[in-house]
């Protein structure tokens, strides 16, 4: 779906624009492979986009008559009702906790089990009202479900795992002097960056206490900007949706 809308709006860059449908994890092979050796620029907009969310079809959003699906593209293996409905319930602490800082991780996730055993859940809708019954602390503004649901779709699309690899991947096919710009839009997505960013603007990494280095790790960027761009007030009011988004930068050493 992406992809087709992208066809359309890039279409009068005719073939200097190449559009694939591929795990941007994957980027390492991939791009060489259309002929993009060495970029002078690469930017992640992490996470979802409007369209998929508006698309109730895809249970993405915990206000969706649609199947608990959540999956980003065709290569994630399971859906979120086979999580939740399936996985154990240490697994969905774990989900919950981890991927969405659910701080009522173990009572959620106690619940889902004792509901699901009596009848499976099937919507998204269905799975939020449940969460807002079950959760007895309220964030003023936030959806209850709000977590959860963010922890499901990490979980069914492995986006950490993915987020880590394309960086190393994207790294790694800049020029000299290109630039590497995500846009992420929670905080473990931004925790990602930032640390990646930091460790690769270093050269040793070998613990304090050792005499000499022992890693060898030599710096291959620089960050950009020490403080991460945030939306204006102007742009959070014509997009309320960009509140959230962070964008960090970082450039590769010209060695
Ligand atoms: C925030 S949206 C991008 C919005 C887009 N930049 C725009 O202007 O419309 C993020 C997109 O990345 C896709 N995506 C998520 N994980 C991905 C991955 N590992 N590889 C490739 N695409 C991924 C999602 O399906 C979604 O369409």
């Amino acid at each position: 779906m992406a992809l087709a809308h992208a066809q359309r709006e890039l279409a009068r860059f005719g073939d200097r624009a190449v559009l694939l449908n591929a795990n941007f994890a994957l980027c390492g092979a991939v791009a060489p492979a259309h002929g993009f050796e060495r970029v002078d620029g690469a930017l992640l907009d992490l996470g979802l986009s409007s369209m998929q969310l508006a698309d109730d079809e895809r249970g993405f959003s915990f206000r969706a008559h649609g199947d608990l699906d959540m999956r980003a593209g065709p290569d994630a293996a399971v859906r979120a009702g086979e999580l939740v409905n399936g996985a154990s319930e240490a697994e969905l602490r774990r989900i919950l906790a981890e991927y969405g800082e659910e701080p009522e991780a173990r009572r959620v996730a106690a619940a889902m089990v004792r509901r699901r055993a009596k009848e499976p859940f099937r919507f998204a809708d269905e799975l939020g009202r449940f969460v807002a019954g079950v959760k007895t602390r309220r964030l003023t503004g936030v959806d209850p479900a709000t977590r959860v649901f963010q922890a499901l779709r990490i979980a069914v699309n492995d986006e950490l795992d993915n987020l880590r690899r394309g960086l190393g991947a994207m790294a790694s096919l800049l020029a000299p002097r290109g630039r590497l710009a995500v846009i992420s839009f929670h905080s473990l997505e931004d925790r990602i960056v930032k640390q990646y960013f930091a460790r690769e603007s270093r050269d040793c990494l070998c613990p304090p206490h050792l005499p000499t280095c022992v890693c060898g790790h030599r710096a291959g960027l620089r960050v950009v900007a020490r403080r991460p761009v945030r939306p204006t007030d102007a742009e959070t009011s014509r997009n309320p949706r960009a509140r959230s988004a962070v964008l960090r930068i970082a450039e590769k050493l010209g060695r």
